[in-house]
Protein backbone atom coordinates (compact mmCIF):
# COMPACT_ATOMS: atom_id res chain seq x y z
CA UNK A 1 0.00 0.00 0.00
CA UNK A 2 1.74 3.19 -1.13
CA UNK A 3 1.45 5.98 1.93
CA UNK A 4 1.74 9.78 1.45
CA UNK A 5 4.18 11.02 4.03
CA UNK A 6 2.96 13.25 6.46
CA UNK A 7 3.05 14.26 10.23
CA UNK A 8 1.08 11.81 12.08
CA UNK A 9 0.51 10.78 15.45
CA UNK A 10 -0.24 7.13 16.33
CA UNK A 11 -2.01 6.52 19.33
CA UNK A 12 -3.81 3.99 21.55
CA UNK A 13 -7.23 4.18 21.81
CA UNK A 14 -7.89 1.69 24.64
CA UNK A 15 -5.78 0.82 27.99
CA UNK A 16 -2.21 0.44 26.20
CA UNK A 17 -1.00 -2.35 25.07
CA UNK A 18 -3.30 -1.74 21.60
CA UNK A 19 0.26 -2.66 19.21
CA UNK A 20 1.38 0.14 18.59
CA UNK A 21 4.85 -0.92 18.34
CA UNK A 22 4.01 -2.62 15.34
CA UNK A 23 2.27 0.31 13.32
CA UNK A 24 5.00 2.72 14.12
CA UNK A 25 7.52 0.54 12.75
CA UNK A 26 5.24 -0.26 9.35
CA UNK A 27 4.47 3.65 9.15
CA UNK A 28 8.34 4.59 10.24
CA UNK A 29 9.32 3.52 7.25
CA UNK A 30 7.88 6.88 5.65
CA UNK A 31 8.87 9.18 8.16
CA UNK A 32 12.36 11.33 9.04
CA UNK A 33 12.08 11.26 12.29
CA UNK A 34 9.96 9.05 15.41
CA UNK A 35 9.24 11.25 18.10
CA UNK A 36 7.88 10.23 21.64
CA UNK A 37 6.10 12.79 23.85
CA UNK A 38 5.04 11.15 26.79
CA UNK A 39 5.68 8.57 29.41
CA UNK A 40 8.96 6.62 29.60
CA UNK A 41 10.07 3.13 30.37
CA UNK A 42 6.31 2.10 31.65
CA UNK A 43 6.07 1.66 27.91
CA UNK A 44 6.51 -1.57 26.48
CA UNK A 45 6.40 -1.69 22.40
CA UNK A 46 6.85 -4.94 20.02
CA UNK A 47 8.31 -4.97 16.95
CA UNK A 48 8.17 -8.43 15.11
CA UNK A 49 10.45 -9.36 12.12
CA UNK A 50 10.37 -12.23 10.96
CA UNK A 51 11.96 -14.19 13.72
CA UNK A 52 13.58 -10.99 15.29
CA UNK A 53 11.62 -9.47 17.93
CA UNK A 54 12.67 -6.10 19.78
CA UNK A 55 10.59 -4.62 22.61
CA UNK A 56 11.33 -1.31 23.22
CA UNK A 57 10.41 0.50 26.70
CA UNK A 58 12.19 4.25 26.28
CA UNK A 59 13.86 4.56 23.08
CA UNK A 60 11.40 5.47 20.17
CA UNK A 61 10.73 2.55 17.85
CA UNK A 62 12.16 4.21 14.92
CA UNK A 63 15.38 3.41 16.33
CA UNK A 64 15.37 -0.13 14.79
CA UNK A 65 15.72 1.93 11.55
CA UNK A 66 19.20 4.09 11.94
CA UNK A 67 18.38 6.34 8.93
CA UNK A 68 15.73 7.75 11.19
CA UNK A 69 16.06 10.63 13.64
CA UNK A 70 14.61 8.94 17.37
CA UNK A 71 13.83 11.67 19.65
CA UNK A 72 13.09 11.34 23.29
CA UNK A 73 10.66 14.27 23.66
CA UNK A 74 11.03 16.84 26.77
CA UNK A 75 7.71 15.47 27.67
CA UNK A 76 9.23 12.26 28.84
CA UNK A 77 10.56 11.22 32.19
CA UNK A 78 13.89 8.97 31.67
CA UNK A 79 15.49 6.86 33.67
CA UNK A 80 19.09 7.00 32.29
CA UNK A 81 20.20 3.28 32.85
CA UNK A 82 17.47 2.39 31.26
CA UNK A 83 18.23 4.74 28.57
CA UNK A 84 22.24 2.86 27.97
CA UNK A 85 20.64 -0.96 28.73
CA UNK A 86 18.31 -0.57 25.77
CA UNK A 87 21.55 0.63 23.49
CA UNK A 88 23.85 -2.23 24.34
CA UNK A 89 20.47 -4.35 23.68
CA UNK A 90 20.35 -3.71 20.18
CA UNK A 91 24.15 -3.44 20.30
CA UNK A 92 24.15 -6.86 20.55
CA UNK A 93 20.85 -7.26 17.90
CA UNK A 94 23.51 -5.68 15.77
CA UNK A 95 21.59 -2.31 15.45
CA UNK A 96 23.77 0.64 15.90
CA UNK A 97 22.83 3.95 18.02
CA UNK A 98 24.64 7.09 17.41
CA UNK A 99 23.96 9.86 15.71
CA UNK A 100 20.27 8.70 15.14
CA UNK A 101 19.35 9.58 19.01
CA UNK A 102 18.51 12.86 20.53
CA UNK A 103 17.05 13.40 24.24
CA UNK A 104 15.69 16.39 25.42
CA UNK A 105 17.77 18.39 27.14
CA UNK A 106 14.76 19.11 29.38
CA UNK A 107 13.17 15.56 29.77
CA UNK A 108 13.22 14.90 33.74
CA UNK A 109 15.44 12.61 35.24
CA UNK A 110 13.79 9.35 37.27
CA UNK A 111 16.28 8.73 40.35
CA UNK A 112 15.85 5.59 42.28
CA UNK A 113 14.27 8.12 45.18
CA UNK A 114 10.68 8.19 42.84
CA UNK A 115 10.85 4.59 41.98
CA UNK A 116 11.07 4.01 46.51
CA UNK A 117 8.48 6.52 46.67
CA UNK A 118 6.23 4.26 44.38
CA UNK A 119 7.20 1.13 46.41
CA UNK A 120 6.38 2.70 49.68
CA UNK A 121 2.96 4.67 48.71
CA UNK A 122 1.80 1.37 47.21
CA UNK A 123 -0.07 0.58 50.54
CA UNK A 124 -2.19 3.79 49.77
CA UNK A 125 -2.67 4.39 46.25
CA UNK A 126 -6.09 2.87 45.62
CA UNK A 127 -4.44 0.07 44.10
CA UNK A 128 -3.40 1.61 40.91
CA UNK A 129 -0.68 -1.13 39.98
CA UNK A 130 1.72 0.83 38.35
CA UNK A 131 4.44 -0.14 36.58
CA UNK A 132 7.04 0.62 39.50
CA UNK A 133 9.28 2.91 37.25
CA UNK A 134 9.20 5.75 39.09
CA UNK A 135 6.64 7.45 36.36
CA UNK A 136 4.22 8.90 38.78
CA UNK A 137 6.92 10.67 41.36
CA UNK A 138 8.81 12.10 38.64
CA UNK A 139 6.24 13.78 37.18
CA UNK A 140 4.69 14.79 40.53
CA UNK A 141 8.95 16.91 41.29
CA UNK A 142 8.18 18.34 37.39
CA UNK A 143 5.57 20.08 38.13
CA UNK A 144 5.79 20.95 41.67
CA UNK A 145 9.59 22.73 40.34
CA UNK A 146 10.91 22.16 43.64
CA UNK A 147 12.76 18.74 43.31
CA UNK A 148 13.05 18.56 39.70
CA UNK A 149 16.05 17.67 37.67
CA UNK A 150 16.40 17.37 33.66
CA UNK A 151 18.64 16.03 31.30
CA UNK A 152 20.62 18.79 30.58
CA UNK A 153 21.71 19.25 34.75
CA UNK A 154 23.10 15.58 34.53
CA UNK A 155 25.96 17.40 32.20
CA UNK A 156 26.99 19.94 34.82
CA UNK A 157 28.46 18.95 37.93
CA UNK A 158 28.10 21.85 40.12
CA UNK A 159 24.66 22.32 38.97
CA UNK A 160 23.45 18.83 39.81
CA UNK A 161 25.46 18.62 43.19
CA UNK A 162 22.99 22.20 44.68
CA UNK A 163 20.15 20.13 43.31
CA UNK A 164 20.82 17.05 45.09
CA UNK A 165 22.13 18.17 48.60
CA UNK A 166 18.25 19.94 48.20
CA UNK A 167 16.79 17.13 47.31
CA UNK A 168 18.03 13.94 49.28
CA UNK A 169 17.66 14.83 52.67
CA UNK A 170 14.21 15.81 51.85
CA UNK A 171 13.32 13.08 50.05
CA UNK A 172 15.07 10.51 52.62
CA UNK A 173 12.93 12.69 55.23
CA UNK A 174 9.80 11.90 52.48
CA UNK A 175 10.66 8.35 52.91
CA UNK A 176 10.57 7.55 56.45
CA UNK A 177 7.11 9.82 56.91
CA UNK A 178 5.33 7.34 54.56
CA UNK A 179 6.83 4.36 56.01
CA UNK A 180 5.37 5.66 59.63
CA UNK A 181 1.88 6.81 57.79
CA UNK A 182 1.86 2.77 56.64
CA UNK A 183 2.60 1.39 60.20
CA UNK A 184 -0.11 3.67 61.91
CA UNK A 185 -2.32 2.17 59.26
CA UNK A 186 -1.60 -1.71 60.14
CA UNK A 187 -3.83 -4.11 62.82
CA UNK A 188 -1.94 -4.24 65.73
CA UNK A 189 0.88 -6.91 66.26
CA UNK A 190 -1.54 -9.62 67.98
CA UNK A 191 -3.77 -9.32 64.87
CA UNK A 192 -3.71 -12.07 62.62
CA UNK A 193 -3.08 -10.07 59.21
CA UNK A 194 0.59 -10.84 58.31
CA UNK A 195 0.96 -7.11 56.59
CA UNK A 196 4.42 -5.35 57.85
CA UNK A 197 5.71 -2.31 57.14
CA UNK A 198 8.11 -1.32 54.33
CA UNK A 199 10.64 0.19 55.60
CA UNK A 200 12.05 2.34 52.68
CA UNK A 201 16.24 2.79 51.64
CA UNK A 202 17.77 6.54 52.30
CA UNK A 203 19.88 7.62 49.44
CA UNK A 204 23.37 9.94 49.75
CA UNK A 205 24.17 13.36 48.13
CA UNK A 206 27.90 12.00 47.05
CA UNK A 207 26.45 8.34 45.61
CA UNK A 208 24.02 9.58 43.03
CA UNK A 209 26.03 12.71 42.67
CA UNK A 210 28.83 9.93 40.95
CA UNK A 211 26.14 7.90 39.71
CA UNK A 212 24.07 10.26 37.60
CA UNK A 213 27.14 12.55 36.38
CA UNK A 214 28.33 9.35 35.19
CA UNK A 215 25.18 8.74 33.22
CA UNK A 216 25.47 12.41 32.01
CA UNK A 217 28.79 11.66 30.63
CA UNK A 218 27.37 8.53 28.79
CA UNK A 219 24.12 10.26 27.12
CA UNK A 220 26.06 13.40 26.22
CA UNK A 221 26.23 12.46 23.02
CA UNK A 222 22.67 12.47 22.27
CA UNK A 223 21.19 15.52 24.99
CA UNK A 224 20.17 18.42 23.02
CA UNK A 225 17.48 20.51 21.92
CA UNK A 226 14.78 18.77 20.08
CA UNK A 227 12.82 21.26 20.11
CA UNK A 228 15.07 23.27 17.71
CA UNK A 229 15.55 20.42 15.95
CA UNK A 230 12.62 19.17 15.26
CA UNK A 231 11.24 22.93 14.61
CA UNK A 232 14.30 23.23 11.78
CA UNK A 233 13.37 19.83 10.30
CA UNK A 234 9.74 20.86 9.46
CA UNK A 235 11.36 23.85 7.89
CA UNK A 236 13.31 21.40 5.85
CA UNK A 237 9.30 19.34 4.90
CA UNK A 238 11.00 16.70 6.94
CA UNK A 239 8.22 14.37 8.28
CA UNK A 240 7.50 13.47 11.80
CA UNK A 241 5.93 10.56 13.34
CA UNK A 242 4.71 10.86 16.88
CA UNK A 243 4.76 7.79 18.88
CA UNK A 244 2.25 8.00 21.92
CA UNK A 245 3.11 5.77 25.12
CA UNK A 246 0.05 4.03 26.87
CA UNK A 247 -3.24 4.41 25.69
CA UNK A 248 -6.12 7.27 26.03
CA UNK A 249 -7.52 5.81 28.99
CA UNK A 250 -4.67 6.33 30.74
CA UNK A 251 -4.68 9.97 30.00
CA UNK A 252 -4.20 11.54 33.13
CA UNK A 253 -6.98 14.03 32.66
CA UNK A 254 -9.31 12.16 30.12
CA UNK A 255 -8.54 8.81 31.14
CA UNK A 256 -10.46 6.72 33.65
CA UNK A 257 -8.82 8.72 36.86
CA UNK A 258 -7.43 7.45 39.05
CA UNK A 259 -6.43 4.64 37.35
CA UNK A 260 -4.38 6.12 35.14
CA UNK A 261 -0.65 7.47 34.17
CA UNK A 262 0.82 10.55 34.91
CA UNK A 263 1.10 11.87 31.71
CA UNK A 264 -1.22 13.47 28.55
CA UNK A 265 -1.46 10.04 26.54
CA UNK A 266 -3.48 11.24 23.73
CA UNK A 267 -2.26 13.66 21.18
CA UNK A 268 -2.70 16.64 23.05
CA UNK A 269 0.58 15.45 24.67
CA UNK A 270 2.51 16.05 21.68
CA UNK A 271 2.44 20.19 21.88
CA UNK A 272 3.80 20.64 25.26
CA UNK A 273 5.56 17.30 25.11
CA UNK A 274 7.68 18.37 22.46
CA UNK A 275 7.36 21.67 21.66
CA UNK A 276 5.76 21.10 17.81
CA UNK A 277 2.21 22.79 17.80
CA UNK A 278 -1.13 20.21 16.67
CA UNK A 279 -1.57 22.10 13.45
CA UNK A 280 1.19 20.70 12.09
CA UNK A 281 -0.44 17.32 12.45
CA UNK A 282 -1.41 15.78 8.87
CA UNK A 283 -3.18 12.82 10.47
CA UNK A 284 -3.72 11.10 13.69
CA UNK A 285 -4.08 7.17 13.95
CA UNK A 286 -6.04 5.52 16.30
CA UNK A 287 -4.47 2.23 17.38
CA UNK A 288 -7.21 -0.56 18.54
CA UNK A 289 -7.29 -4.28 19.35
CA UNK A 290 -10.02 -6.63 18.49
CA UNK A 291 -10.50 -7.05 22.07
CA UNK A 292 -10.06 -4.70 25.17
CA UNK A 293 -7.14 -5.32 27.52
CA UNK A 294 -5.87 -3.95 30.80
CA UNK A 295 -3.02 -3.97 32.98
CA UNK A 296 -3.47 -2.74 36.33
CA UNK A 297 -6.16 -1.81 38.78
CA UNK A 298 -9.68 0.46 37.60
CA UNK A 299 -13.15 -0.02 35.89
CA UNK A 300 -13.29 -2.05 32.93
CA UNK A 301 -17.08 -2.50 32.20
CA UNK A 302 -16.40 -5.36 29.39
CA UNK A 303 -14.05 -7.34 31.60
CA UNK A 304 -14.31 -11.12 30.69
CA UNK A 305 -13.24 -13.26 34.13
CA UNK A 306 -14.40 -16.35 32.69
CA UNK A 307 -12.90 -19.20 30.38
CA UNK A 308 -13.18 -16.79 27.38
CA UNK A 309 -11.20 -14.40 28.75
CA UNK A 310 -8.40 -16.82 30.26
CA UNK A 311 -8.45 -18.28 26.32
CA UNK A 312 -8.13 -15.00 25.10
CA UNK A 313 -5.08 -14.17 27.34
CA UNK A 314 -3.35 -17.64 26.38
CA UNK A 315 -3.67 -17.06 22.79
CA UNK A 316 -3.14 -13.55 22.45
CA UNK A 317 -0.11 -13.65 24.79
CA UNK A 318 -1.58 -10.72 27.17
CA UNK A 319 0.62 -10.59 29.88
CA UNK A 320 3.07 -7.31 30.49
CA UNK A 321 5.79 -6.46 27.73
CA UNK A 322 7.37 -4.26 30.98
CA UNK A 323 6.30 -5.96 34.18
CA UNK A 324 5.21 -9.27 32.46
CA UNK A 325 1.51 -9.36 34.86
CA UNK A 326 -1.12 -11.00 33.16
CA UNK A 327 -3.21 -8.18 31.59
CA UNK A 328 -7.11 -8.42 32.10
CA UNK A 329 -8.83 -9.37 28.92
CA UNK A 330 -12.84 -8.26 28.29
CA UNK A 331 -14.59 -7.57 24.92
CA UNK A 332 -14.16 -4.56 22.50
CA UNK A 333 -16.11 -1.43 23.94
CA UNK A 334 -17.30 0.77 21.27
CA UNK A 335 -18.79 3.41 24.24
CA UNK A 336 -15.44 3.56 25.01
CA UNK A 337 -14.03 3.83 21.57
CA UNK A 338 -16.58 6.28 20.48
CA UNK A 339 -15.10 8.27 23.28
CA UNK A 340 -11.40 8.32 23.05
CA UNK A 341 -11.57 8.65 18.70
CA UNK A 342 -13.55 12.15 19.83
CA UNK A 343 -10.99 12.91 22.36
CA UNK A 344 -7.45 12.16 20.24
CA UNK A 345 -8.97 13.33 16.69
CA UNK A 346 -8.22 10.14 15.43
CA UNK A 347 -8.92 10.44 11.30
CA UNK A 348 -8.61 6.78 10.63
CA UNK A 349 -8.02 3.72 12.68
CA UNK A 350 -6.07 0.28 12.81
CA UNK A 351 -7.90 -3.10 14.29
CA UNK A 352 -5.30 -5.42 15.99
CA UNK A 353 -5.18 -8.73 16.92
CA UNK A 354 -7.97 -9.76 15.19
CA UNK A 355 -6.01 -13.80 14.67
CA UNK A 356 -7.01 -14.09 18.34
CA UNK A 357 -10.27 -14.05 17.93
CA UNK A 358 -10.61 -17.30 15.66
CA UNK A 359 -12.72 -20.20 17.05
CA UNK A 360 -14.51 -18.73 19.19
CA UNK A 361 -18.15 -19.54 18.77
CA UNK A 362 -20.00 -15.74 19.02
CA UNK A 363 -18.06 -12.21 19.43
CA UNK A 364 -19.48 -9.39 21.48
CA UNK A 365 -19.28 -6.19 20.77
CA UNK A 366 -20.37 -2.90 23.56
CA UNK A 367 -22.13 -0.37 22.21
CA UNK A 368 -24.06 1.25 25.29
CA UNK A 369 -23.78 0.46 29.13
CA UNK A 370 -26.37 0.37 31.79
CA UNK A 371 -26.20 3.35 34.12
CA UNK A 372 -28.36 3.01 37.34
CA UNK A 373 -31.41 1.23 35.04
CA UNK A 374 -30.96 3.63 32.54
CA UNK A 375 -29.25 3.09 29.37
CA UNK A 376 -26.36 5.33 28.47
CA UNK A 377 -24.30 5.65 25.12
CA UNK A 378 -21.46 7.92 26.54
CA UNK A 379 -18.86 6.77 27.88
CA UNK A 380 -18.44 8.30 31.81
CA UNK A 381 -15.40 9.88 32.33
CA UNK A 382 -15.62 9.30 35.89
CA UNK A 383 -14.42 6.10 37.57
CA UNK A 384 -17.14 5.49 40.30
CA UNK A 385 -19.53 5.86 37.40
CA UNK A 386 -17.94 3.19 35.10
CA UNK A 387 -17.22 0.90 37.75
CA UNK A 388 -21.24 1.04 38.02
CA UNK A 389 -22.03 0.30 34.33
CA UNK A 390 -22.98 -2.70 32.93
CA UNK A 391 -22.28 -3.20 28.83
CA UNK A 392 -25.02 -4.04 26.52
CA UNK A 393 -23.71 -6.22 24.04
CA UNK A 394 -24.36 -7.17 20.33
CA UNK A 395 -23.51 -11.00 19.58
CA UNK A 396 -22.37 -11.89 16.42
CA UNK A 397 -21.13 -15.20 14.94
CA UNK A 398 -17.55 -16.09 15.09
CA UNK A 399 -15.21 -18.17 12.66
CA UNK A 400 -13.61 -20.89 13.46
CA UNK A 401 -10.73 -20.96 10.96
CA UNK A 402 -7.38 -19.54 11.92
CA UNK A 403 -6.72 -16.29 10.00
CA UNK A 404 -3.01 -15.34 10.73
CA UNK A 405 -2.19 -16.60 6.97
CA UNK A 406 -4.47 -14.18 5.22
CA UNK A 407 -3.32 -11.02 3.78
CA UNK A 408 -6.40 -9.95 1.98
CA UNK A 409 -10.00 -8.89 2.52
CA UNK A 410 -11.70 -10.83 0.48
CA UNK A 411 -10.18 -14.50 2.28
CA UNK A 412 -11.26 -13.40 5.43
CA UNK A 413 -14.07 -15.77 6.88
CA UNK A 414 -16.92 -13.57 6.13
CA UNK A 415 -18.17 -13.67 9.63
CA UNK A 416 -14.36 -12.02 10.37
CA UNK A 417 -15.58 -8.73 7.88
CA UNK A 418 -19.02 -8.52 9.62
CA UNK A 419 -17.35 -8.26 13.01
CA UNK A 420 -14.98 -5.94 11.45
CA UNK A 421 -17.82 -3.74 9.44
CA UNK A 422 -19.60 -3.71 12.84
CA UNK A 423 -16.69 -2.07 14.47
CA UNK A 424 -15.68 0.31 11.95
CA UNK A 425 -19.93 1.48 11.71
CA UNK A 426 -20.11 2.02 15.39
CA UNK A 427 -16.74 3.51 15.59
CA UNK A 428 -17.56 6.15 13.38
CA UNK A 429 -13.88 6.70 11.14
CA UNK A 430 -11.97 4.01 8.15
CA UNK A 431 -10.83 1.47 9.09
CA UNK A 432 -6.89 1.81 7.79
CA UNK A 433 -6.36 -1.81 8.04
CA UNK A 434 -6.65 -4.93 9.65
CA UNK A 435 -3.56 -7.07 11.68
CA UNK A 436 -3.70 -10.64 11.80
CA UNK A 437 -0.06 -11.67 13.64
CA UNK A 438 2.55 -9.91 15.62
CA UNK A 439 4.67 -9.63 12.32
CA UNK A 440 4.52 -7.00 10.09
CA UNK A 441 4.01 -8.90 7.06
CA UNK A 442 0.79 -10.43 8.58
CA UNK A 443 -1.41 -7.36 7.90
CA UNK A 444 -4.39 -6.36 5.97
CA UNK A 445 -5.00 -3.05 4.33
CA UNK A 446 -8.38 -2.60 4.36
CA UNK A 447 -9.54 -0.27 1.86
CA UNK A 448 -7.21 -0.98 -1.13
CA UNK A 449 -8.28 -4.28 -1.25
CA UNK A 450 -12.10 -3.61 -1.09
P1 LIG B 1 2.13 -1.56 22.41
O1 LIG B 1 2.53 -1.23 23.80
O2 LIG B 1 0.86 -0.87 22.01
O3 LIG B 1 3.21 -1.36 21.38
O4 LIG B 1 1.78 -3.13 22.41
P2 LIG B 1 2.63 -4.31 23.11
O5 LIG B 1 3.88 -4.52 22.34
O6 LIG B 1 2.77 -4.06 24.57
O7 LIG B 1 1.64 -5.52 22.97
C1 LIG B 1 1.17 -5.96 21.72
C2 LIG B 1 1.55 -7.44 21.54
O8 LIG B 1 0.80 -7.99 20.49
C3 LIG B 1 3.01 -7.62 21.16
O9 LIG B 1 3.48 -8.83 21.71
C4 LIG B 1 2.95 -7.73 19.63
O10 LIG B 1 4.05 -8.45 19.07
C5 LIG B 1 1.67 -8.48 19.47
N1 LIG B 1 0.94 -8.24 18.21
C6 LIG B 1 0.90 -7.13 17.45
N2 LIG B 1 -0.02 -7.27 16.45
C7 LIG B 1 -0.54 -8.49 16.60
C8 LIG B 1 -1.55 -9.23 15.90
O11 LIG B 1 -2.18 -8.75 14.97
N3 LIG B 1 -1.82 -10.48 16.33
C9 LIG B 1 -1.18 -11.06 17.39
N4 LIG B 1 -1.50 -12.29 17.74
N5 LIG B 1 -0.24 -10.39 18.09
C10 LIG B 1 0.06 -9.12 17.70
P1 LIG C 1 2.28 0.96 26.44
O1 LIG C 1 2.95 2.18 25.86
C1 LIG C 1 -0.49 -0.68 29.42
C2 LIG C 1 -0.63 1.35 33.31
C3 LIG C 1 -0.10 0.59 34.51
C4 LIG C 1 -0.98 1.17 35.61
C5 LIG C 1 -1.14 2.63 35.18
C6 LIG C 1 -0.18 3.59 35.89
O2 LIG C 1 3.09 -0.27 26.37
O3 LIG C 1 0.90 0.81 25.90
P2 LIG C 1 2.44 4.04 35.68
O4 LIG C 1 3.61 3.13 35.91
O5 LIG C 1 2.40 4.61 34.30
O6 LIG C 1 2.29 5.08 36.73
O7 LIG C 1 1.15 3.08 35.84
O8 LIG C 1 -0.88 2.67 33.78
N1 LIG C 1 0.33 1.47 32.17
C7 LIG C 1 0.23 0.78 31.04
N2 LIG C 1 -0.64 -0.19 30.67
N3 LIG C 1 0.45 -0.23 28.55
C8 LIG C 1 1.30 0.76 28.89
O9 LIG C 1 2.18 1.30 28.01
C9 LIG C 1 1.24 1.29 30.19
N4 LIG C 1 1.94 2.23 30.87
C10 LIG C 1 1.36 2.35 32.07
O10 LIG C 1 -0.29 -0.80 34.37
O11 LIG C 1 -2.27 0.59 35.56
MG1 LIG D 1 2.93 -2.19 25.62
Amino acid sequence: MKLEPENCCVVGLQWGDEAKGKIVDILGDHADFVVRFNGGANAGHTVVWGDRKFKLSLLPTGILKPHLISVIGNGLVIYPPRVMEEIAQLKEANIEVGENLKISKNAHVIFPYHMEEERVSEPISHGIGTTGRGIGPCYQDKVNRLHGVRMGDLLCEDNLRTKLEWIVPRKNEMLQGYARVNSQRLPSPNSSTSQHVVQPKTFTVSGLLEEYLHYGQQLKPFITDTTRLLQEGLKKHKKILFEAAQGSLLDVDFGTYPYVTSSSSLPGGIWTGTGIPSNQLNSIIGIVKAYSTRVGGGPFPTELKNEIGNRIREIGREFGTVTGRPRRVGWIDTVALKYTAALSGANKFCLMLLDVLSGLEKVAIAVAYELNGKRIDEFPNDANDLEKCQPIYEYLPGWSEPISGIRRKQDLPLAAIRYIERIEALIGIPLMLVSVGPDRAQTIWWHENA
